[in-house]
């Protein structure tokens, strides 16, 4: 017989997280202290094809996900049975991918009777902001700049958030992955593109980012930009301007989502702003915005401590119900 819904309600939270090409799996308490943070990427899987091939990554879910839960519960010396909660993230990402780690978190929460949570993944990066041992408090503005999300949120409590501004085409991460691309850094780039970057002179070539009305963003122009500037090189010249390539390209990129992040701050008259997401782990960005508070590093790109986080504010969906759900690809 299985036992009623949330029989350990206060016992910690399991996290986990298959929307993209991170196979990640946290253990989280209540209070927001991370016990366990365990992610394994498939980012060299997917370099040979330049991108994530959503086939390729279910598959390697489903290798992984096991494994990966086993290495939280054991890191975090919690026992199954002591768990309180099975958090996942139903959306937005993969549908085959996400597929993987709901059909997982539905097996443990049947089996073993515990609490089941649908987050959200962008719900998800925002709440990497509420884990100890800074957790920082709503009201803040948050932009979240990630591989396929590019947003400017009010959050005013920490179970949700009003959408002020969004990218009309390319996500910022997505700029900075097509750009390393184009300076043959491989896939992802971003962080590769950032430590190139270091080394050049951003002032070097002049690459305007489009300023459209409102808090929304486009990146799309920029990538056209880097693309000609390229196009215009030979070999050589190419190798000796590829830093100061990435330092300009990276410049645009930067600047842009400062001077909106500063804009929404002063329209909503929140004190604070903050930055998650892949693209906050990013050296300059994190430079240019002193006064706004980052994600931790670690906790940047995708992670299933953000998604328990999350699972701390949302409500459990009760048994069977919950057997019931699906996975959705994009933000409704
Ligand atoms: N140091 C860095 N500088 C710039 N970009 C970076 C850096 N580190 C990671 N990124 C970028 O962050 C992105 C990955 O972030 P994240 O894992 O949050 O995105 P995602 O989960 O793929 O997308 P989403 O969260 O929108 O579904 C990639 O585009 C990657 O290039
Ligand atoms: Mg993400």
């Amino acid at each position: 017989m299985r036992r009623p819904d949330a029989v350990r309600n206060g016992g910690p939270i399991l996290g986990i997280e298959t929307s993209c090409d991170e196979t990640a799996a946290a253990v989280v308490t209540r209070e927001g202290e991370v016990l366990a943070n365990v992610v394994a990427s498939q980012a060299q899987l997917h370099d040979r094809y330049g991108g994530v091939v959503p086939e390729v990554a279910s598959r390697r879910h489903l290798e992984l996900v096991e494994p990966v839960l086993s290495d939280a519960l054991t890191e975090s010396g919690i026992d199954l049975d002591d768990i309180g909660a099975v958090a996942v993230t139903q959306g937005p990402g993969l549908v085959g991918a996400l597929l993987i780690g709901l059909s997982a978190a539905k097996a443990i929460a049947w089996a073993r009777g515990v609490a089941f949570v649908p987050v959200d993944h962008l719900h998800g990066h925002v709440a990497s902001l509420y884990l100890q041992p800074q957790p920082l408090e709503p009201p803040f503005v948050c932009l979240l700049a990630s591989g396929g999300h590019t947003l400017l949120l009010a959050v005013r409590e920490p179970g949700g958030f009003d959408v002020l501004g969004t990218t009309l085409d390319d996500a910022a991460g997505e700029a900075f992955d097509k750009g390393a691309r184009l300076l043959g850094l491989g896939y992802p780039g971003g962080a590769k593109l950032d430590r190139l970057a270091r080394e050049g002179d951003a002032n070097a070539f002049s690459f305007p980012v489009a300023r459209v009305p409102g808090l929304d963003f486009s990146f799309s122009g920029l990538k056209t930009a880097l693309l000609y500037a390229v196009r215009d090189l030979d070999e050589a010249e190419l190798e000796r301007r590829r830093t100061d390539l990435a330092a300009s390209y990276q410049r645009a990129i930067v600047r842009a989502l400062v001077e909106r992040a500063r804009e929404a701050r002063e329209q909503t008259g929140f004190e604070r702003l903050a930055v998650v997401g892949g693209v906050a782990a990013n050296s300059e960005l994190r430079a240019s915005l002193p006064e706004a508070v980052f994600a931790p590093l670690e906790l940047c790109t995708d992670n299933a401590a953000m998604i328990a986080s999350a699972a701390r504010h949302r409500a459990a969906v009760p048994y069977p119900e919950f057997l019931g759900l699906d996975v959705y690809a994009s933000l409704s």
